[in-house]
């Protein structure tokens, strides 16, 4: 097919990216002859907000797929004036990038022309939380979103589209998403944890003066929030037992833990803004982590479907010590759990448990 394409052919191939103002219907524009290998197509929700920002470029430069995998971006905001002026804005400096990866753009606020055909849905746009919002109110805000961007996912997608979900508190918003798509199977929906993971790593690199690349095996239990374990018993630096290098077990069990914890509300404060970078960059790592076989003998940190795995209950979405082939992913089993861990791990679970209760409703699979 290549150069077969009339528009290829007698122009010059054109980018362009229109979000129109008086309907929100979704315009492709699109060169695929460009490259042999078939563009994938990945859907970002919340595209003009501060982490699709930094994630879109990401995208569009190779950092997720890799240097040789055309991709075409689904940017979808809600039907907001001012949102879709500033993705319009977005699509103009992704343009003005010259990605050679990039083959095309589609922005809009319609839920079906967004995940047409997508293989990846990074559902990042949520509402956040405001002054006075209780933890129920939120739920069942984004939950209504959640489900109705589950259904769209599974009539629309590819058969092989994998979701992941960041916006929070992702792991019950996942959760809607998977029970309200049908037909789309349970291990394609994850959960964000990753940003948890890169956290814990840096705390404790910086701790044993070591570089980041010598902690692995790093496994992020349970909720994206301040009940989440970050693992450190089952961890290692440059290949030995973190409490093998970091003997001060007071700091490990309560200064390292509060500090991943409330890293996010850390950065609020100091920033004024929450975590969007280093989100973004968690959001490339984990669909790099989950695509990518994963270091013999390590794992990474994701939220799936729990099968009962640590006796965690099944259906929560909880976030485990995970191996990927590069294309199917499994839980690493047999992990020692201490009696500290375990308390831990239990807390977490009975927080997930509490969300999901509360959102019942919107869960009919
Ligand atoms: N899992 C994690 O580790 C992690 C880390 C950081 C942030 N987050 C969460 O990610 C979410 C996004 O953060 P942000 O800083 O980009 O927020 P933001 O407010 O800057 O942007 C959110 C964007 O989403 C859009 N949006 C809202 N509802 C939408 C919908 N139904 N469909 C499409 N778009 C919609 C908004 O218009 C806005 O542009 C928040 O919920 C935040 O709490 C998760």
């Amino acid at each position: 097919m290549l150069w077969s394409d009339p528009a290829a052919t007698f122009g010059s191939p054109v980018r362009t990216c229109e979000v129109p103002n008086s309907t929100y219907s979704a315009r492709s524009n699109w060169i695929t002859h460009m490259s042999s290998t078939s563009p994938l197509r990945v859907a970002v929700t919340g595209a003009a907000g501060q982490i699709g920002y930094s994630l879109l470029f990401r995208i569009a430069s190779g950092a997720m797929f890799g240097p040789t995998q055309p991709v075409i971006l689904h940017l979808i905001e809600i039907p907001d004036e001012k949102a879709l002026r500033a993705l319009q804005g977005v699509c103009m400096e992704l343009e003005d990038c010259a990605f050679p990866l990039l083959k095309g753009t589609v922005a809009t606020s319609d839920l079906n022309a967004g995940f047409q055909g997508v293989n990846w849905a990074l559902l990042v746009g949520a509402v956040p939380r405001k002054a006075g919002m209780e933890r129920k109110d939120l739920l069942g805000i984004n939950g209504k979103i959640f489900t109705s961007q589950g259904q769209a996912i599974a009539q629309h997608a590819a058969s092989d589209v994998r979701t992941l979900v960041v916006g929070n508190p992702c792991n019950t918003n996942a959760l809607i998403a998977l029970s309200n798509a049908p037909g789309v199977p349970r291990d394609q929906f994850f959960a964000m944890t990753m940003l948890d993971e890169n956290r814990a790593k840096t705390q404790l690199a910086k701790k044993a003066s070591t570089d980041v690349t010598g902690v692995t095996n790093l496994a992020v239990w349970g909720n994206h929030s301040t009940t989440m374990f970050p693992d450190f018993f089952n961890a290692k630096i440059n290949g030995r037992p973190v409490p093998d290098i970091i003997g001060h077990r007071e700091w490990l069990e309560k200064d390292f833990l509060t500090t991943v914890q409330k890293r996010g509300a850390a950065i609020i404060e100091a920033r004024g803004l929450s975590s969007a970078a280093s989100a973004a960059n968690a959001v490339v790592d984990t669909v790099r982590k989950l695509t990518t076989p994963t270091p013999t003998g390590d794992w990474f940190s994701v939220a799936v479907c729990s099968d009962g795995s640590y006796g965690i209950e099944k259906g929560l979405m909880f976030s485990y010590p995970v191996r990927s082939d590069g294309r199917k992913w499994e839980i690493v089993q047999d992990l020692p759990v201490n009696p500290f861990s375990q308390a831990k791990i239990a807390a977490t679970e009975a927080e997930l448990k509490e969300e999901k209760a509360l959102v019942a409703e919107l869960l009919p699979r």
